[in-house]
This record gives C-alpha cells, sequence and structure tokens, in this order.
C-alpha cells in the first residue's frame, strides 16, 4: 500500500530544514546505490557522515516520533537514519529500481531490513518540474509529488523511479524502514482497522464493540508482529 501522512514537517522544522540544505555539501547519489540501482541512479546526497545530516537526522526522526499517522502506517521497529537527496541540474533523474532489501546502519553496524521506503518532501512543488515519484503497485502505477512537509510510503519491494526534474530542484529525504510486520498485506489490514476504529469512536465514542474490536487489532498484531 502507498499511504501519504500529511504534515509531518511543520512550517519552522521545514524552515530549518532548508537552511540547512542551503549550505549542503552535495555529492553523488551512487555512494549509496545498489550495483543495479547505480546504473539508474543520477542525483546528489548529502555524506552519510557530515554534521549536516546528522542535524537534519534528529530533526525528522524527532517529527516521525509525533505522528499517529505514520506509525500506524509502518509499524516500524527500526528506522534507517534518514538521507537527504536533491534532483536537479545535470543529476535530475533516478529510473527504474528497487531499494536494496537490508542496508547497514553506518554507526552500529546493525543490518536493517527494508520493508517501507520513504519520501519526505522538502522542496514545494511549485519550486521544480517533473521530479515525480512513481511507484508500481499492486494497484497500478501511482505519481506522486506531494506538498513539502509531506511523506509518502510505500513497499519496499516496488519498482519505482523519480522522473526527470526540467526546471528547479527537487529537495527530499528519503528512508527505509524495518517493520514491526513484515508482510505488506498484514500491514494494510492492521492500517485500515486502526482507521476505521478511529473513526467509529469519533462517531459513536467508547463502545463495547470498538473495545472488542480493539482487542482484535492487538491480537492480529500480537500474532503477526516481529519485536
Ligand atoms: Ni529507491
Amino acid at each position: 500500500m502507498l499511504v501519504h501522512v500529511k504534515g509531518v514537517l511543520d512550517a519552522d522544522e521545514l524552515r530549518e530544514a532548508r537552511a540547512a540544505l542551503q549550505r549542503a555539501p552535495w555529492g553523488d547519489g551512487k555512494v549509496t546505490a545498489g550495483a543495479q540501482s547505480a546504473l539508474a541512479k543520477n542525483n546528489l546526497q548529502l555524506p552519510e557522515d557530515h554534521e549536516l545530516t546528522a542535524l537534519l537526522q534528529t530533526l525528522v526522526l524527532g517529527a516521525l516520533k509525533r505522528s499517529p499517522h505514520f506509525f500506524t502506517a509502518a509499524l516500524p521497529k527500526h528506522i534507517f537514519p534518514p538521507l537527504f537527496n536533491r534532483y536537479g541540474g545535470a543529476h535530475n533523474a533516478f529510473g527504474n529500481h528497487v531499494d536494496n532489501a537490508v542496508r547497514i546502519h553506518r554507526a552500529t553496524g546493525q543490518r536493517i531490513r527494508t520493508d517501507v521506503s520513504c519520501t519526505l518532501f522538502l522542496a514545494d512543488p511549485d519550486d521544480y518540474e517533473g521530479g515525480e515519484l512513481v511507484v508500481e503497485d499492486t494497484f497500478g502505477t501511482q505519481r506522486v509529488k506531494l506538498p513539502a512537509g509531506d511523506l509518502v510510503l510505500y513497499p519496499s519491494s516496488s519498482v519505482h523511479r523519480v522522473e526527470p526534474v526540467t526546471r528547479g530542484a527537487r529537495v527530499a529525504s528519503f528512508f527505509w524502514i524495518e517493520s514491526l510486520v513484515r508482510r505488506d498485506e498484514q500491514r494494510r489490514l492492521l492500517y485500515e482497522m486502526d482507521l476505521a476504529l478511529l473513526a467509529l469512536r469519533e462517531r459513536h465514542g467508547e463502545t463495547e464493540e470498538a473495545v472488542r474490536l480493539t482487542g482484535t487489532y492487538h491480537n492480529l498484531l500480537r500474532m503477526w508482529a516481529d519485536t
């Protein structure tokens, strides 16, 4: 499933992130690509070990922690430290690829299985032409270009690409999640059930049925979660 999470970064955080990225020492994006995706990848990235990256990672991870919508859609077990990229000028596209299945956390050496891929948009859609994230989903091809501060998450198993940016620059954060629930279809069931429960409670308040269904949600999570 592909989920759009609105307003992950607030206006202040967005301003801070963009100001920091103005002084970014962009490098070749191929450094974190696998062999196949390196052939398709033509963008710029902030070096993983730069102090600016650390500052921005703290900002993004803090914002994610505040987002119940992100949490229920991703059910994160481990979040790979967010990275930052830029598409524009001569480095403006990333052809079809599937993300590497396992990433190594630079600082800890820990292996993280990529179940969910995320893009957090930092540039306003009006600031650039092209640059759509195109994801081949089970429901067909989705073209995604979101307001600054919004995030999209999708199964890391999907073939996806970033269309050429033909004007301006598309700046974003991207990262991967190892989920408590490995399978996309199980995460989807839990996600839809949780949203339906929220809506039920809003409409009818706490009811015996809502309590029982909440129990079922947690029992499914207990059955499927790998902690
Ligand atoms: Ni990718």
